[in-house]
């Protein structure tokens, strides 16, 4: 059996009794480990806790080797773990593809994620459009296409989930293409450069699908017990120090309800200016207001 276990978002603990269980008899036991990072436990604790050595899967084992992974699983139990949830914001339907075609058994246990625990800033999860990554801008690689969704979200009214990029294990260009297995220190996107690269991105396109003072949420560490909420503009974030990773934005949606208001007040020491850049920034996608047919329309 192949399991993939979601270990939630920050503590060893955070693991399921179900998860845990499957982990005592499994054989092997892997950590994904480029997609997210266990806040609050290292690859030696969570060793400790389980009672068993611990493999990482990091990108080029996955997309290489995922052979490596289900050897054998067609005849004993292996775990293949990932932080959050199996199947929140991180595609492994390949890897379970896989195993299924190559006859062996497969069980999700189903952890919180990121993408539900967001919810806990007040803002609903069914007003929601579509979720988005940035990644690290480079000299050559400015890739924007995630503007045109933050676009529909907002022309419905919908709040934008922003995923921020992070680089676990990764090869300077010279050294790749030199062949040298040398990796760059763990890098992850800061609240601030996300927001930077959306302020370069509508100067560069200039449609408005946002301006530089739409409300954001910034939200730090979530499930973790220096988890933090920040609530401003995109431009006043991009100047905020957001501290260790991990990160996310939100963009908000022209539809923000009154509730979803006052519990987003609680992130800002100046509650009146936050209102007013909500009530002006969803003035900007208001539809026409609605005037009744008169008679000569009717004609
Ligand atoms: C590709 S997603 C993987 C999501 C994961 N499988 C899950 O279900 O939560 C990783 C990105 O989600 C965001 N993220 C994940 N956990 C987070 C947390 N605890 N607090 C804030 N952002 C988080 C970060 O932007 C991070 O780079």
């Amino acid at each position: 059996m192949l399991y993939l276990i979601g270990l939630g978002l920050s503590y060893k603990s955070d693991i399921t009794v179900r998860g845990l269980e499957a982990i005592k008899h499994c054989s092997r036991v892997y950590l994904e480990h480029y997609t997210s990072i266990l806040m609050a436990a290292s690859q030696e604790e969570l060793e400790e806790y389980y009672g068993k050595p611990v493999l990482l899967a990091d990108r080029e084992l996955m997309e290489s080797g995922s052979a490596d992974i289900l050897k054998d699983a067609d005849k004993e139990d292996v775990a293949f773990l990932v932080v959050g949830d199996p199947f929140g914001a991180t595609t492994h339907t390949d890897l379970v593809l896989r195993a299924k075609r190559a006859g062996i058994p497969v069980e999700i246990v189903h952890n919180a994620s990121v993408m539900n625990a967001v919810g806990s800033c007040g803002l609903q999860l069914y007003n929601f459009g579509q979720t988005v990554s940035m990644v690290f801008f480079t000299d050559s690689w400015r890739p924007d296409s995630w503007y045109d969704k933050i676009w529909e979200n907002r022309k419905i009214g919908l709040h934008t989930l922003v995923l921020l990029d992070i680089k676990v294990k990764e090869q300077s260009i010279e050294n790749m293409a030199r062949g040298r297995l040398i990796y760059e220190p763990p890098r992850y996107m800061s609240i601030a450069q996300c927001c930077e690269q959306l302020l370069e991105i509508e100067s560069d396109r200039g449609t408005k699908a946002y301006t530089p003072q739409t409300p954001a949420v910034a939200i730090s560490r979530l499930g973790s017990a220096t988890q933090t909420f920040k609530v401003g503009t995109i431009e006043e974030l991009a100047e905020y120090d957001s501290g260790e990773p991990l990160h996310s934005l939100i963009i908000l949606g022209r539809q923000c309800h009154e509730l979803e208001l006052e519990y987003l007040l609680e992130f800002t020491d100046n509650k009146e200016k936050f209102k007013q850049d909500v009530i002006s920034d969803q003035e900007y996608f208001k539809p026409a207001a609605w005037v009744p047919p008169t008679e000569d329309d009717s004609d």
